[in-house]
């Protein structure tokens, strides 16, 4: 595996794969890698016969009061594990390199709206960050399809519409979820719980698949499924921001037809917050 920290070394890398006629997958990451990480590489796979992924902590989407100086940052243990893995290529960028006139004042990408519900509420300019970063990724990078996990169910929503509406010429592929034995969806941020809170951290998931299990079942009463949420997770000890049931395509309020569903939640244990999602298709 190569490793490049500039754009002009990952874009030559990449045209030569493509002028011999492979396609190139894309896995976009801020390092830390894990076993979810891992499985947005396998998910690439089927996609192509070269595999770029990026390590780079974007400022621009951490807010003031947020972990951005102390994510966890292993590039080396990182590099390992994706050479291990059969990536091709691995691009570690400066913040200089991704922001040459520093990221406060750079210009942005921003999808109204999505930005702004769900985590966007809790977290302002955090989506606008992702989509200014991804959106530059793609255009550096230049792949045929990217890989998305399904566990930051708004982020993949947006960047699927930024896509869309940007007409970028690239496959978004969603990767499911995974998580550890008992539920927990795999995050670097599991890493700021204590023993105690790990302990209690996979009542997130019962709660939403409890709600899952309750709209499969032909519930209707939305909100009551939301409250019941909420409950459920502050009689585990956490602080939720949200606990919400939409429609999966775009996010919007759910109707008593909708098909496709979604139950999302952010919630904080301890230091660390906590987002995870189930989908429900009827
Ligand atoms: O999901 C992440 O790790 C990040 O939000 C991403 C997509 C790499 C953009 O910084």
């Amino acid at each position: 595996m190569r490793r490049v920290t500039s754009i002009t070394d990952v874009r030559a890398a990449v045209r030569g794969w493509r002028e011999a006629g492979q396609r190139v997958v894309f896995v976009p990451t801020m390092g830390n890698l894990h076993a979810g990480h891992m499985s947005l590489l396998e998910a690439a796979r089927a996609h192509g016969e070269r595999f770029v992924a990026s390590i780079f902590v974007n400022p621009m989407q951490f807010g003031p009061n947020e972990d951005f100086a102390h994510y966890p940052r292993t590039p080396e243990r990182d590099a390992r594990m994706l050479a291990d893995a059969g990536c091709d290529l691995m691009f570690m960028p400066d913040v200089a390199e991704m922001y040459p006139y520093g990221s406060e004042g750079a210009t942005r990408v921003e999808v109204p709206g999505l930005s702004d519900i769900l985590c966007g509420e809790f977290r302002p300019g955090h989506f606008q960050g992702v989509t200014t970063v991804v959106c530059k990724l793609l255009h550096i990078v230049e792949p045929d399809a990217a890989v998305f996990g399904e566990k930051d169910f708004q982020q993949l929503t947006l960047i699927r519409r930024m896509v869309s509406e940007l007409c970028m010429p690239v496959a978004i592929i969603a990767a499911p979820t995974v998580r550890d034995a008992d539920g927990l969806a795999m995050s670097s941020r599991n890493q700021y719980l204590t023993e105690a809170e790990r302990a209690r951290a996979p009542a997130l998931y019962r709660a939403l698949a409890a709600a899952a299990g309750r709209l499969a079942a032909g519930e209707r009463d939305f909100p009551a499924i939301e409250r019941e949420g909420l409950r459920a997770l502050e009689a585990e000890g956490f602080r939720p921001d949200y606990f919400a049931v939409r429609r999966a395509v775009d996010l919007g309020p759910p109707e008593a037809g909708s098909a496709h569903l979604v139950v999302l939640s952010a919630a904080h244990l301890g230091k660390a917050r906590l987002i995870d999602n189930v989908q429900v298709r009827l």
